[in-house]
């Protein structure tokens, strides 16, 4: 049969679906050459692993490659190790002192007012209703700040995620750029502002004692802050269109609360919200035999291996109870999520909260995709409650 796999991935039927062209991509083409973004695409579990983990080889920091980074830009995300070490456990020790019990207990009570309140409504967008104020209410806990607008917030969060997609559309880059100096200007007022329980007020004093340059301190703030509302927003709306799409998995969930803990992890490899990640070929490097040059970039399609038969038993469908699951949806290696005990105690709280409702939410209407192809995210979604 001739092949006719076509990659763009912000065309409609990728951002509708894109998990048949992945199939097609790991069986045919696993290491893809992309010209409009230039870079190597894989989409096998292995080969995504072993350039998430291999940060000698394959970098973050794209100043071992001979180009620069402004200032605004510096930050966890974009340090490789040993430099990135120290900034990395001054935030990963923040987030450890924080109690997880208790974020999760007031991200469910604020849940509940939420439901409570909807349950009365004929129809609402569960986006703007939910999952942007369960990602900003927790996210502000969690650091520790007074949480900005969520109209405001959700357009920063907008802008970035558009600018990851920069390498398909250009046009990003300023509005993105803008919008990472208006958040870092949040967190100017943050850091200026009375202290409040939480990571923030933690990481001060330890970023202290481990030197870490204050521009890092500050840009990461921003970057965490960002990769915290940005994520469960995006989550909530996949986690819960995948199970409003299965209501026995969701009515399982509720006889059996014991299964939340691996079912918010298989709901993320099912279909989470970061798609794909970059590194960059420090040195020249054969990948399942395709010849990749020092200085080009490579995309690892988490969401691609996330379905990988040479990894998962029965990767198509949404098993609650798998173990074990080492998908790719936190990241792996150096970069792996920092905030993932959250991420899931998110995803957890978040069932617990529907379950708990008396009546039952459902789809009003056939939910569209926001036109983001690095972060998987839902636009409208009409739902209801009904008895
Ligand atoms: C379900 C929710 C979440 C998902 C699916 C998720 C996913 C990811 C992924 C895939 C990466 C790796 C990116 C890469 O390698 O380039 C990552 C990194 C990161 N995440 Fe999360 N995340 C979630 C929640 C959170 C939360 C709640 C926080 C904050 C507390 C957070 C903070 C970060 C940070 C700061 C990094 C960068 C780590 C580094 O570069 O060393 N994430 N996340």
């Amino acid at each position: 049969m001739p092949l006719t796999l076509r990659y763009d991935p912000l065309a409609p039927d990728m951002l509708e679906n894109p998990y048949p062209t992945y199939a097609e991509m790991r069986e045919h083409r696993p290491v893809l050459w992309h010209e409009g973004m230039r870079s190597w695409v894989l989409s096998r579990y292995r080969d995504c692993q072993t350039v998430l983990r291999d940060y000698d080889l394959f970098a973050r920091d794209r100043r071992r490659v001979g180009e620069e980074i402004p200032e605004f830009r510096q930050n966890l995300q974009a340090l490789d190790p040993p430099a990135q070490l120290p900034v990395r456990s001054v935030f990963v020790n923040s987030l450890r002192a924080q109690d997880v019990a208790e974020v999760g207990r007031r991200t469910r009570d604020r849940l509940r007012v939420i439901f409570e309140r909807l349950a009365r409504q004929p129809e609402f967008d569960f986006m703007t209703e939910v999952a942007g104020p369960f990602a900003l209410v927790m996210t502000a806990e969690l650091l520790g700040v007074e949480p900005p607008g969520l109209r405001e917030y959700t357009a920063i969060s907008d802008a970035l995620a558009q600018r990851m997609d920069a390498g398909l559309r250009p046009e990003a880059i300023g509005p993105g750029d803008e919008a990472r100096k208006r958040l870092n200007g949040l967190v100017e007022d943050w850091f200026a502002a009375e202290r409040r329980p939480g990571t923030f007020s933690e990481l001060l004093a330890s970023a202290k004692q481990e030197q870490v340059p204050d521009h890092y301190l500050r840009n990461t703030a921003a970057t965490t802050f960002n990769a915290s509302f940005g994520t469960l927003y995006a989550t909530a709306g996949n986690v819960v269109l995948t199970l409003l799409d299965r209501p026995d998995a969701l009515d399982r969930l509720r006889d059996d609360p014991g299964l939340l803990g691996t079912a918010a992890d298989e709901l993320i490899r099912f279909d989470g919200p970061a798609q794909a990640t970059s590194r960059v070929a420090t040195r020249p490097v054969t990948i399942g035999g395709v010849d990749i040059e020092a200085g080009q970039t490579i995309v690892t399609l988490m969401a691609a291996a996330n379905r990988d038969p040479r990894e998962f038993d029965r990767p198509e469908e949404l098993v609650l109870d798998r173990k074990p699951n080492r998908h790719l949806g936190f990241g792996w290696g150096p970069h792996a999520c920092i905030g993932l005990t959250f991420g899931q105690l998110g995803v957890r709280e978040l069932i617990a909260a529907i379950n708990e409702c008396p009546s039952r939410l459902r789809l009003a209407g056939k939910p569209t995709r926001r036109h983001t192809a690095t972060v998987r995210t839902i636009g409208d979604f009409p739902v209801t409650f009904t008895p």
